[in-house]
């Protein structure tokens, strides 16, 4: 057979007969994307065409967050979500909720009494109970996995001081993992959070699973989001942090994907939702184009932690893209609104960017006995 040598590692030629990517990873690992309103609603034809046949796996990138689906106490607004569900079994997809308890696009009423002061510990509790189990049972047997908590931790290790955190301390996460669990006993439950590759996140997360073990608590995976950049993190560190999950006995998932091409105003922001800059047209330099050689950067990029994943397929069981085309990526207006980046795998025209077909080939050269 002949071998042939791409980016730095070989594959055996095959016939050209792959030609999505759920088929150059089936057997491997889920292969998802996170869909907007447009897309839920299916009217953005040509990316419909590229979700339902280039992927098995979806999430909705906003429309399940508690301010949409309880945007006022005991009122909930199911419409969006209800239609994602849908679309996912439609098409036969493995469908993830995102995100049950997040300290951000939480409706401001959940942490606050009839007379705007902050509830008590009591009152909270109830209130995550009440939101949880109303949301995870209406998907009960269908929605197949949970965000359950999603950003506790921060870059340092230390528990960010949310709402949650200050008004029921760390004790918030193994009860949202319970009450999620008492919704749905079949569900997978996953912890998410972004910068995964950082020491002092990847110690606390593990501290954090064991701390659920321990106690008995049902914990399914970490979901590592890998919003990445073209110089960080360095894929040893992310591989490391991929070994220290897995070694805890839970699952990996790559929950977010995207590599932004874009100058950071600040290097220490993460995907911290909150960061907000100011436009400026010297931040936003590929208005008309990216150039040749951050291309060819952004390519390696890609295939390097494709070949991460594949290597530990026996790990990870999900790889999720944030978002469809380069026009849909959040990336475009965050941390700065305005800007054109190219954070995806299929571009503004729905045209799979060279590196897709180099991923379907290696993909599926490695085929599970
Ligand atoms: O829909 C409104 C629109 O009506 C309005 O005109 C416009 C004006 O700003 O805002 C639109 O809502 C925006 C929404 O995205 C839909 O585009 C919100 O302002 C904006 O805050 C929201 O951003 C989302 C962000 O989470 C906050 O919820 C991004 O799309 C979404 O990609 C991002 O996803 C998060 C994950 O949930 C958690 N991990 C990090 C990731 C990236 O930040």
């Amino acid at each position: 057979m002949l071998l042939l040598v791409c980016s730095g590692f070989s594959y055996a030629q095959k016939k050209a007969t792959v030609e999505s990517l759920k088929q150059a990873f089936e057997g491997k690992f889920y292969i998802g994307t996170a869909l907007n309103l447009n897309q839920i609603w299916e009217r953005d034809p040509a990316a419909d065409k590229l979700i339902k046949s280039q992927f098995n796996s979806i999430v909705a990138e906003n429309s399940m967050k508690s301010m949409h689906l309880q945007p006022q106490e005991g009122k909930f607004n199911f419409k969006d979500a209800d239609k994602f569900v849908a679309y996912g079994e439609a098409n036969n997809m493995f469908l993830i909720g995102h995100t049950l308890i997040w300290h951000s696009q939480a409706p401001s009423w959940f942490f606050k009494n009839e007379k705007g002061e902050e509830v008590s510990k009591e009152v909270l509790i109830e209130r995550m109970r009440n939101h949880i189990t109303a949301v995870v049972s209406r998907y009960k047997g269908r929605i197949k996995g949970w965000d359950v908590v999603n950003e506790a931790i921060l870059d340092d290790g230390s528990w960010r001081k949310s709402k949650f955190y200050n008004i029921i301390g760390e004790e918030f996460i193994e009860l949202a993992f319970k009450f999620a669990h008492a919704a749905d006993p079949d569900a997978e439950l996953y912890y998410n959070d972004y910068s995964m590759a950082l020491e002092g996140r990847r110690n606390s997360v593990v501290k954090m699973i064991k701390n659920l073990k321990s106690k008995g608590i049902k914990i399914s995976a970490i979901g590592m989001q890998g919003h990445l950049s073209l110089d960080f993190p360095k894929v040893e560190e992310f591989e490391k942090s991929i070994l220290a999950f897995a070694a805890e006995g839970v699952k990996v998932m790559i929950t977010e994907m995207d590599i932004t091409v874009l100058p950071m105003p600040n290097r220490n922001i993460g995907a911290q939702v909150e960061s907000n800059f100011a436009y400026k047209k010297e931040m936003n330099p590929y208005e008309d184009g990216l150039p040749k050689d951050k291309q060819t950067i952004f390519e390696k990029r890609y295939l390097d932690f494709f070949k991460l994943f594949l290597k530990h397929e026996d790990k990870i069981s999900r790889v999720t893209v944030w978002g469809v085309t380069d026009a849909d990526s959040w990336r475009n207006n965050w941390p700065m609104p305005g800007r054109t980046d190219y954070a995806l795998l299929f571009d503004r025209q729905y045209n799979a960017k060279p590196v897709v077909k180099q991923i379907y080939r290696f993909g599926s050269s490695k085929k599970k006995p």
